[in-house]
């Protein structure tokens, strides 16, 4: 189970970089916007300074709808850095932006995917990483985790090399049930990943065992 973190802030990625355990990160246009970052170079240059503090792989969307402009700045992010991967959306022109990319040895993560037709779709055109935005679906009622145990499935059934990549993930216990779903990848939210270390027996057992060694050493 990889975790990658989900945010395009530099100071969270370099506390998950810190914990030791991340492996990687995913952006999108609206957490770069979050975090005021516009215009081109600015960016590209985000998306460097990212790759600089981790080690795994990074996931730049692409802006364009359009097979040609998706290619184009697909090739043109991979280009940045060894560790991008470009994001196409789950669209007729981005299957096709996959398929290409693929076959020039670009790594792509599918994403905006919401259905099991979808993500058939993404492992058949070669993708490396497809993105089922669990917490999406929750909010309009459908359970998104079921989503990910589907497209495992499917993946495992007819052997597809895509990573199944839980996205949208708004809280600690979506992570476990996605573990249990068998997602190669959980990306989240730093509370997410950090709400995992939560329990109040360990903060019980751990003030206990210090205040016994306090009343016989000091
Ligand atoms: C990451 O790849 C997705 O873009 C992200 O998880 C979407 O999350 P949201 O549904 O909370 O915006």
């Amino acid at each position: 189970m990889k975790f990658f973190i989900d945010t395009a802030n530099l100071e969270q990625i370099r506390e998950a970089q810190d914990l030791g355990v991340l492996d990687g990160v995913t952006t999108n246009p609206s957490l770069m916007a979050k975090e005021g970052i516009s215009g081109e170079e600015n960016i590209l240059n985000h998306y460097k300074k990212i790759c600089e503090i981790v080690d795994g792989d990074v996931s730049a969307e692409v802006i364009a709808t359009d097979f040609e402009g998706m290619i184009k700045e697909g090739e043109h992010l991979a280009s940045l850095h060894p560790q991008i991967v470009v994001k196409i959306p789950a669209i007729k022109e981005g299957i096709k932006a996959i398929k290409y990319l693929d076959s020039k040895g670009i790594k792509t993560n599918c994403t905006l995917v919401f259905s099991a037709g979808q993500a058939l779709l993404a492992a058949k055109a070669g993708a490396s990483y497809v993105s089922p935005f669990i917490g999406r679906l929750d909010d309009i009622t459908t359970d998104g985790v079921e989503l990910i145990a589907q497209i495992v499935e499917m993946y495992d059934y007819y052997e597809f090399d895509t990573q199944v990549l839980a996205a949208s993930i708004r809280h600690t216990l979506h992570i476990i049930q996605c573990v249990e779903a068998g997602a190669d990848v959980a990306t989240c939210p730093l509370d997410a990943i950090l709400g995992l270390l939560k329990h109040p027996l360990t903060d019980i057992g751990l003030e206990k065992f210090l205040a016994d060694y306090r009343k016989l050493n000091s």
